[in-house]
C-alpha cells in the first residue's frame, strides 16, 4: 500500500545521511564559476504570503547575495510546466534554487535538470524521515526538504455539534452527514480538489489508498491500480457527484478555490492541506471559531494520505551554487522552519518543533499533523512521474464527469500506465 515501506524508507535515510559523498555539482566554491552571489528562487504560488517578507531577513544579512523570488502560478502543473521549459533551455536558465513538489525529485533528477547535494552538508538526522525520503532518487540527495503536508478533513463542528454527531471516520458517515445535514443548513456536503491538475492526482490516490489499494508498486514500474481498492476508491468520488452531495462546481476546484467554498461557509466538509485550516480559524474568517480538523476518513475507518510538500534543488545550471546551498542550509534552519509554521501556515520538516509546547498552545493541531505526515503515503518515485499523474488526473476526472464507470476507468487507467511504464 505504501510506496515505500517505512522500514526501507528508514534505511534509505541512513544510506544518504551516512555515505555523505560529495558529488559532482554544489560542493565548496561550486562547479560553476564565482561560488557566491546573486540568486532567483523560483516557487508555486506563495499562498500565504510569507516568502517574501522571510527572503528580506536573508537579503538584509547577505547583500551580496541577494535573492530574487520568482513565483510562478498556484497549480502545481503550470508551475511544473514552467520549471521544465526553463531548465531545458540549455544552460540559460533563469532560476538557480528550485522550491519543487516532493513529487518531481526523480523526475528532475533522472532529467539531469538539478545538481545532487554533498549530504555532509546537510544533516537530515533532525527531519521527519518521510519527508526525507522524498529528497532522495537513486541512493543520492538530490534536494533538502522544506515544507510537508498532509490531508486533512475540515468539518463545520457548530452544525454537526447542533445535530448532536460526531465527525465522520468512515465514508458511509461522510456520506450520510454530507446528504442529510449539509442541504438542512443550504450548504453543499463535500469537496476537495477535483479540476484535473496534480490535486486531483493526489484526492484520487487517497481514496485508492484509503481502500487498500495503490496504483504502482514500491518500485515506481510495476502497475497495481487494476484492483477492487481501486475501484471502490474511484467509485466513492463518482458517487459523490452523482448523488449530488459533492458539488458539481468541485471539479472545478484547486486548492484555493476549495478553501475559499468552505471559508465563505458553503461547505459542510472540506479535504485540503493544513493551511486552509489555519486561514480557515483566523481572525476574520466566516467561519472561524466553528470548524474543526480531523484525518481523512476511509471506507471501515480513518483513511490514507497523500505526502505533499515541497524541496529545495539546486539547479544544474545555477550561476552561484555554493550561494544556493547556503541558503538552502538557511530556509532549512530551525529558526526560519518555525517562521515557515507560524508565518507561512505550512507543515514544517523539523520533528522538533512538532514537540515545542509553545508552538502546540498556538497550532493544536501540531500532534495531529504529525501523525498524519508519518502515515501519509508518498507519490510514485518514478522518473516519468508528470506522465503517470496526467493519466490519473484525466481518467478520474472522466470517472467523476459520470463519462466512464469506475470499473471501465480503473481498466483504462491500468492500460495507460502500462503503456507508460513500456515507453520508458
Ligand atoms: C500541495 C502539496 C503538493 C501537492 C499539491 C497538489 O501544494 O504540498 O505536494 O502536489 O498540493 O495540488
Amino acid at each position: 500500500m505504501r510506496w515505500i515501506h517505512a522500514a526501507g524508507r528508514g534505511l534509505l535515510v541512513a544510506v544518504v545521511v551516512l555515505t555523505g559523498y560529495v558529488a559532482s555539482g554544489v560542493q565548496g566554491d561550486g562547479a560553476r564559476g564565482g561560488g557566491r552571489g546573486p540568486l532567483t528562487l523560483a516557487t508555486a504560488g506563495d499562498l500565504t504570503g510569507y516568502l517574501g517578507p522571510l527572503l528580506d531577513g536573508w537579503n538584509r544579512a547577505h547583500p551580496s547575495e541577494r535573492v530574487t523570488l520568482v513565483e510562478l502560478p498556484d497549480s502545481a502543473d503550470e508551475t511544473h510546466a514552467q520549471m521544465a521549459t526553463d531548465l531545458r533551455g540549455d544552460g540559460r536558465s533563469r532560476f538557480d534554487v528550485l522550491n519543487i513538489d516532493v513529487a518531481w525529485t526523480s523526475e528532475f533528477a533522472a532529467a539531469g535538470w538539478i545538481s545532487p547535494l554533498p549530504a555532509g552538508r546537510f544533516p537530515l538526522d533532525g527531519f521527519l524521515p518521510p519527508v526525507v525520503d522524498t529528497a532522495t532518487y537513486d541512493g543520492r540527495l538530490y534536494a533538502v526538504p522544506y515544507v510537508t503536508n498532509a490531508g486533512l478533513l475540515l468539518y463545520r463542528k457548530d452544525l454537526l455539534d447542533k445535530e448532536g454527531v460526531a465527525p465522520p471516520r468512515t465514508w458511509a458517515e461522510l456520506e450520510k452527514q454530507a446528504r442529510s445535514i449539509a442541504p438542512k443548513y443550504g450548504l453543499d456536503g463535500y469537496a476537495g480538489q477535483f479540476l484535473p491538475y496534480e490535486g486531483l492526482t493526489v484526492n484520487a490516490a487517497e481514496a485508492v489508498y484509503s481502500a487498500g489499494g495503490s496504483i504502482l508498486g514500491d518500485e515506481g514500474e510495476r502497475v497495481t491500480v487494476n484492483s477492487a481498492a481501486a475501484r471502490e476508491g474511484i467509485g466513492f468520488l463518482a458517487r459523490g457527484v452523482r448523488d449530488g452531495w459533492i458539488p458539481e462546481k468541485a471539479l472545478t476546484y484547486k486548492e484555493e478555490e476549495s478553501k475559499k467554498a468552505f471559508q465563505d461557509g458553503r461547505l459542510l466538509f472540506l479535504r485540503n492541506w493544513p493551511y486552509a485550516y489555519v486561514g480557515a480559524s483566523a481572525k476574520g474568517s466566516p467561519v472561524a471559531g466553528k470548524i474543526g480538523a480531523v484525518p481523512l476518513p476511509g471506507p471501515d475507518g480513518p483513511g490514507a494520505s497523500v505526502l505533499g510538500g515541497s524541496n529545495l534543488a539546486v539547479s544544474s545550471h545555477a550561476r552561484h551554487p555554493d550561494s544556493a546551498a547556503r541558503l538552502i542550509a538557511y530556509l532549512t534552519s530551525e529558526a526560519t522552519q518555525r517562521q515557515v509554521l507560524t508565518k507561512g501556515a505550512l507543515p514544517p520538516v523539523r520533528a522538533a518543533l512538532y514537540e515545542d509546547p509553545v508552538l502546540i498552545r498556538r497550532f493544536p493541531y501540531l500532534p495531529t499533523l504529525r501523525a498524519s505526515v508519518l502515515a501519509a503515503a508518498p507519490r510514485p518515485k518514478s522518473p516519468r512521474y508528470d506522465q503517470v499523474s496526467l493519466a490519473v488526473q484525466a481518467v478520474v476526472h472522466d470517472a467523476m464527469t459520470g463519462h466512464q464507470t469506475p470499473e471501465a476507468a480503473v481498466r483504462r487507467l491500468a492500460r495507460e500506465l502500462a503503456d507508460i511504464s513500456r515507453r520508458g
